[in-house]
């Protein structure tokens, strides 16, 4: 038996204050009968429903965060904020965590679950998800730069970068990258090494997952059922 506020606020769709404020105008049922208390204790085997809806109390969580410059990607540290201090509590206890990292200072789209096996399936190099950023550098890419993203680099310090996609945008100091991998620090190493550093940095998309721009920075909802299937269909079964 778990507390009906806790149930529900792990799917991550309602905090655990707005589950009492919908519990208090009576809009949360428990097999039916209005729930009196968000307090109560009930069975996940229990049917809740929420203004008449069915709640879905899945086995895994999928989170579509937009990640704010100054967060770790990480599920703990011991002085710094995480991004999971960003969610709500019955969240937090789920044991979720980042589906590849972004760097402390990179914002945007980042992907949290429980669910390792299709994390895995994400971050495996074999399932190709290509990953979009929008990096503002110091100076103006070019044509050059394109075509040495699109011959696939090798850094000086010996790192192999697969082909990759670098669209300029305006006038070049802004620029689209695509990348198929996501190596340690790769889109500042890959621009620095055109003596292009990056000054901002910012994913857009991961597969077929788009950054939601109604998102606030630090602000994340789950994932809707589309969105989902769309990116289990992204990667094979297997890797
Ligand atoms: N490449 C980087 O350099 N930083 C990130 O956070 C992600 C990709």
């Amino acid at each position: 038996m778990e507390r009906l506020d806790k149930l529900l606020a792990s799917t991550g769709r309602w905090s655990r204050s707005q589950v009492k404020e919908l519990v208090r105008q009576g809009r949360v049922r428990v097999d039916g009968r209005v729930a009196a208390r968000p307090e109560e204790k009930c069975a996940p085997e229990q049917e809740l429903t929420v203004d008449g809806e069915p709640v879905c109390l899945q086995k895994f969580v999928y989170i579509m965060m937009n990640k704010p410059d100054g967060w770790l990607s990480a599920t703990e540290d011991k002085r710094q904020q995480t991004v999971l201090d960003l969610l709500d509590k019955p969240l937090q206890r789920r044991g979720l965590f980042p589906v590849g990292r972004l760097d402390k200072d990179t914002t945007g789209l980042l992907l949290l679950t429980d669910d390792g096996e299709l994390a895995h399936r994400l971050l495996a190099p074999k399932s190709h998800v290509d990953k979009v950023y929008l990096a503002r550098v110091d100076g103006c890419v070019n044509e050059d730069d394109v075509k040495a993203f699109q011959e696939g680099m090798v850094l000086e310090d010996g790192l192999e970068c697969l082909p990759a996609g670098l669209e300029p945008l305006e006038d070049g100091s802004r620029c689209l990258v695509t990348l198929r991998e996501g190596k340690f620090h790769q889109v500042k190493r890959m621009l620095a090494a055109r003596g292009k550093p990056v000054l901002a940095l910012r994913r857009l998309s991961m597969g077929p997952l788009q950054l939601d721009r109604s998102l606030p920075e630090g602000g994340w909802r789950p994932l809707t059922e589309g969105e989902l299937q769309a990116l289990r269909e992204a990667v094979p079964a297997k890797v």
